[in-house]
């Protein structure tokens, strides 16, 4: 089977340069941290762009293959470009990322919006951009929905995000397929759901059935399971209500290399296993060859992203761990603190046959728990070394706050040697955009 891009550890253009520097797009990472600072995101638009071939290749032998982006993962008006000019459709969680998508000049129609609690505002946003399908999650929904798309006059083209009831073996806060999840209808409530729609939500077109069984998972056999149940219920509602449910999506949730120990999946595998599984299942439950929608977030772009730290203080405990300082950490990369999640990084500047020492990457934040690496073995550090954490391109930044009141770092797109600012790192004056002192305390 053919290896696929986000089972590399590093972006594919990764290499040591004349200089002994590590470099990414042809951009010596020393310099890209002496131009634009450090904390920095730096992107490879290769490794973006490598990766979205081997989805669109792995799942060509069926052409009615859609692939959604899940912007959750990153969400950036260039990286929208990016993704929109490779064919890619996106699903979006937020007005926020409907906006910036828009703003992107992504094509509405090829946009998804999901959540299990979207706001009457995001909703009209949603319909008033002309979104192409939206992921009704729950009755309260389906109701709000139909409210907003009669005042409006309009018709709006949903799907039903089910709970298929798939237990996958990841990390409990980002596993959400399984019974007892906040997301989608229950099995056992979607013909209640669809007789609503065809009695009084009469403003609502349902196309198809949605579901996502969790984040960063290595099991591929569990793709079928889900593809089984949902075709089984597209079938059998079809029968049952007269329907002509021709749309399935399978959700997002393929994994990446953050260490050594991980083994993801190949796309090409996944692909083989999906459309293997689909065309059984079309037999099986004769249906129509349906649309099949995917939403990867993760493995589109992790292994692209990655951050550069400069080394700052450290700390040997006596008798104890020595701590090394960089000037991120749990606010630009909560992953870490929030899932015990592991990551891989290398000194920019240092060889790796140089002397090695055991040591903690902690960041800069002010709370114990904030330890970006635990005890990794690395060229000895010292103040002013840049420090690459690879696999950051996905659930860093976009879930990046201000604790502390730290400005958000930068990213740059790298490419051929060239370097672009797609994010500009934030002001303290960007700190103090939202805060007012009302007039009666000055
Ligand atoms: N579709 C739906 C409905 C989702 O809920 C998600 C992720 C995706 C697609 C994309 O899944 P991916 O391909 O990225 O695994 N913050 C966590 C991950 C949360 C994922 C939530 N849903 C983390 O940093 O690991």
């Amino acid at each position: 089977m053919l290896s696929s891009t986000n089972q590399n550890q590093k972006p594919i253009t990764t290499m040591i340069n004349d200089k002994g520097n590590l470099q990414i797009g042809g951009c010596d990472l020393v310099e890209l941290a002496d131009k634009y600072g450090t904390p920095l995101y730096v992107l490879d638009e290769e490794t973006i762009r490598a990766i979205c071939n081997d989805y669109k290749k792995a799942f060509s032998a069926y052409p009615k293959t859609n692939i959604m982006y899940a912007s959750k993962a990153l969400c950036t008006m260039a990286l929208s470009s990016i993704l929109d000019s490779e064919g890619l459709g996106f699903d979006t969680v937020s007005g926020g990322e409907i906006y910036t998508v828009y703003k992107a000049g992504v094509d509405m129609s090829k946009v998804l919006f999901n959540g299990n609690n979207k706001s009457y505002e995001e909703l009209e946003l949603a319909i008033d951009l002309g979104v192409g399908r939206i992921s009704a999650d729950n009755f309260y929904e389906l109701a709000l929905l139909n409210t907003i798309a009669q005042s409006k006059n309009k018709h709006v083209d949903i799907l039903l995000r089910i709970t298929p009831g798939i237990e996958c073996h990841t990390h409990e806060y980002i596993q959400t397929g399984h019974l007892d999840s906040k997301f989608g209808f229950d099995l056992s409530q979607i013909d209640e759901a669809v007789e609503l729609i065809q009695t009084e939500y009469t403003n609502l077109r349902i196309h198809g059935l949605h579901a996502h069984i969790g984040s960063q998972i290595f099991e591929t056999s569990i793709y079928a399971d889900e593809i089984d149940i949902i075709c089984r219920e597209i079938s059998r509602l079809n029968k049952q209500f007269g329907l002509n449910l021709n749309e399935i999506n399978i959700g997002g949730g393929i994994g990446v290399k953050y260490t050594d120990e991980d083994q993801p999946p190949s796309v090409y595998e996944i692909g083989h296993i999906v459309v293997n599984k689909l065309n059984e299942c079309i037999k099986k439950y004769s249906i129509e060859p349906p649309a099949l929608f995917l939403e990867p977030g993760r493995s589109i772009i992790s292994t692209s992203g990655v951050t550069l730290y400069t080394i700052g203080s450290s700390k040997q405990v006596p008798q104890g761990k020595k701590y090394v300082s960089v000037d991120g950490g749990m606010a630009d990369n909560p992953r870490p603190s929030l899932y015990d999640a592991k990551y891989f990084a290398q000194v920019v500047n240092k060889k790796e046959d140089t002397e090695k020492e055991k040591v903690t990457i902690c960041g800069r934040y002010c709370e114990s728990g904030d330890i970006l690496i635990k005890d990794v073995t690395l060229p000895v550090l010292e103040e002013g070394d840049v420090l690459c954490v690879y696999n950051t391109g996905a659930y860093n930044y976009s879930m990046a706050y201000n604790y502390n009141r730290v400005p958000r770092p930068a990213m740059v797109l790298v490419r051929d040697s060239k370097s672009d600012i797609v994010v500009s790192r934030e002001s303290y004056d960007d700190l103090l955009v939202h805060d007012i002192i009302p007039d009666r305390l000055k």
